[in-house]
């Protein structure tokens, strides 16, 4: 493979790669604002500057320089070269590029630092971007020079409403237009744009518009300072306190991968961000996905219940005993969760295959609207994996059709959203028993004779299967809330209360009948470690 050499390291590039962009790869960060790997580059904020060694048989650029001697007090004119922009410049075999190992490229760093801040109001303390602003982190990582303009900074617009979801500070603005580059380039709305020039340059909203549509919190998320932040997250957390684990969006078959943020202090999810993942979501997500995180405290079951009624596990596995008593156990139909991880629904269809049953199907949610960047059609975020676990299971609408002509009396479900909760809870009334493993309030669950508490995405390791088929692990960020517990915990117990032999009893045994690692949780890091690119 061709290399180059940056700061005397040999390192790998392909074709056509940037410098900061074969840095990146290796892992090793190029001090940038404007660059970003999955937008165009811009080349506007002037952190990136390297020195570039010149070739034997090349003669030098150099820039003619006033520099100030300090004994005489008088500029004489020096000579220095001329730095480049490694966000900009294509690796060539054998280039010998300098960062952090040349002098001039540091001054080069906080003379720009020093630049870019020279307006700004250092408002940090109650900045929401605080704890991972890069103008915070390049100050002190490259910076850490005096204040020396003593002049009132140039005011500029603050606080301004973008649209719904986002509020723009000018102020704080180091015009990189990532967001504009965003909204262009992914989102394929060109919705904003840059307005003046110099230091009142500001980033604006087309006239008549708002920013608007399915990816507005990605301006945020790409902008490297606090000049955007989300209607959602302002002034809500602050970011060293929070903790990120690696979790799998659910709200549908894309299965973007993505931070979880919480506070472990109140066990309380507050934020989704992306998390890079090229052959997914790259390093993108929608605005319904970014919300998402609702759903870790919104509409969760809490409690095992019985014909409606808050109860101890005990007596939840005694009715389930009671209620299947003399039925026989192949007429009881298995109900899989096209939401439910595939280790829940593995266990379910271990327990349908203990019980003899003949018949099952899967729960799942409509479809809905999809588009070309990252939004599929199918909302439902392990529909493939129930496909694996079980290839036989039917329709959601073949199940509400047996309950309806009374072919189907009694049935074990993973609980799941299904669209219309009123009409399926309706249907679902025919039932004699049913007994509903879930994490979230359905029309399955208010239907249901017993209710066994499930624990949330957010609550477990699990994996789910996108769309494209790639099994994704999903890691425990909340402490399970109320009496949840994992779903394939509950299934065990319910077959032993059906005196049946379940052959699990640990998330190791279920994974390893997956085939899948014994344990796909790596723990949680400090968000500040888990920083945007
Ligand atoms: S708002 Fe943020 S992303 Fe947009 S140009 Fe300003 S600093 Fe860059
Ligand atoms: S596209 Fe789907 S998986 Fe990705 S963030 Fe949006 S809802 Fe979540
Ligand atoms: S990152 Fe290269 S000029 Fe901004």
């Amino acid at each position: 493979m061709a290399t180059f050499k940056l700061d005397g390291k040999e390192l790998p590039f392909t074709a056509g790669q940037t410098i900061i962009t074969a840095a990146w790869k290796a892992g090793i960060d190029i001090p940038h604002y404007c660059w970003h790997p999955g937008l165009s580059v811009a080349a506007n904020c002037r952190m990136c500057l390297v020195e570039i060694m010149p070739a034997p048989s090349q003669r030098p650029v150099m820039l003619d320089v006033l520099q100030l001697d300090p004994e005489t007090k008088t500029y004489k004119v020096t000579q220095k070269p001329k730095l480049q922009p490694a966000c900009q410049i294509t690796v060539t075999e054998g280039m010998d590029v300098r960062s952090d190992t040349s002098d001039h490229v540091k001054k080069a760093r906080k003379d720009v630092q020093e630049f870019l801040l020279l307006q700004h109001p250092v408002d940090c303390p109650i900045c929401d971007q605080a704890g991972e602003c890069k103008l915070q982190d390049y100050w002190l990582e490259h910076g850490q020079y005096g204040k020396r303009m003593r002049d009132e900074p140039v005011h500029k617009p603050k606080g301004v409403s973008f649209g719904p979801t986002i509020v723009y500070d000018a102020e704080r603005c180091v015009v990189c237009t990532r967001c504009i580059r965003f909204m262009q380039e992914v989102a394929k709305d060109p919705v904003l744009d840059q307005r003046e020039r110099g230091n009142l340059k500001e980033i604006v909203v087309s006239p008549g518009r708002k920013l608007e549509g399915n990816y507005t919190f990605m301006t945020e998320h790409v902008c490297p300072v606090g000049a955007l932040t989300t209607k959602d997250f302002r002034f809500k957390a602050r970011v060293w306190f929070l903790r990120g684990a690696k979790s799998v969006c659910q709200g549908c078959a894309t299965g973007c991968n993505a931070w979880l943020d919480f506070d472990p202090r109140y066990n309380k999810a507050e934020r989704y961000r992306p998390r890079e993942n090229e052959a997914v979501n790259k390093f993108w997500m929608c605005d319904h996905g970014m919300m998402s995180y609702l759903a870790a405290h919104e509409g969760r079951i809490v409690d095992e219940r019985v014909s409606g009624k808050v109860a101890s596990l005990r007596k939840a596995l005694e009715k389930t005993k009671s209620a299947l008593d003399g039925v026989p156990h192949a007429s009881v139909a298995i109900v899989h969760s096209a939401q439910a991880s595939l280790e829940d629904n593995w266990a379910l269809a271990e327990l349908g295959k203990l019980l003899g049953a003949t018949q099952s199907f899967v729960a799942r949610a409509p479809d809905g609207d999809k588009d070309d960047i990252l939004i599929s059609a199918d909302k439902n975020s392990n529909g493939q994996g129930v496909k694996l676990v079980a290839p036989e299971a039917k329709s959601w609408a073949d199940f509400l059709a047996g309950v309806g002509s009374g072919a189907i009396r009694h049935a074990i479900a993973l609980g799941a959203m299904t669209g219309d909760l009123e009409a399926d809870k309706d249907k679902l009334g025919k039932l004699e028993t049913l007994v509903t493993i879930a994490s979230h309030e359905s029309a399955l669950t208010a239907a249901a004779t017993v209710v066994l508490p499930a624990t949330s995405w957010a609550e477990q390791n699990a994996t789910y299967v996108n769309g494209k088929g790639i099994k994704q692990a999903s890691d425990k960020a909340l402490s399970p809330q109320g009496t949840s517990r994992p779903g394939w915990l509950h299934l065990h117990d319910v077959a032993k209360a059906l005196g049946l032999e379940p052959t699990w009893s640990k998330l190791k045994d279920v994974r390893g009948k997956l085939g899948l690692a014994e344990a796909p949780g790596e723990g949680v890091l400090p968000t500040t470690l888990t920083q945007a690119i």
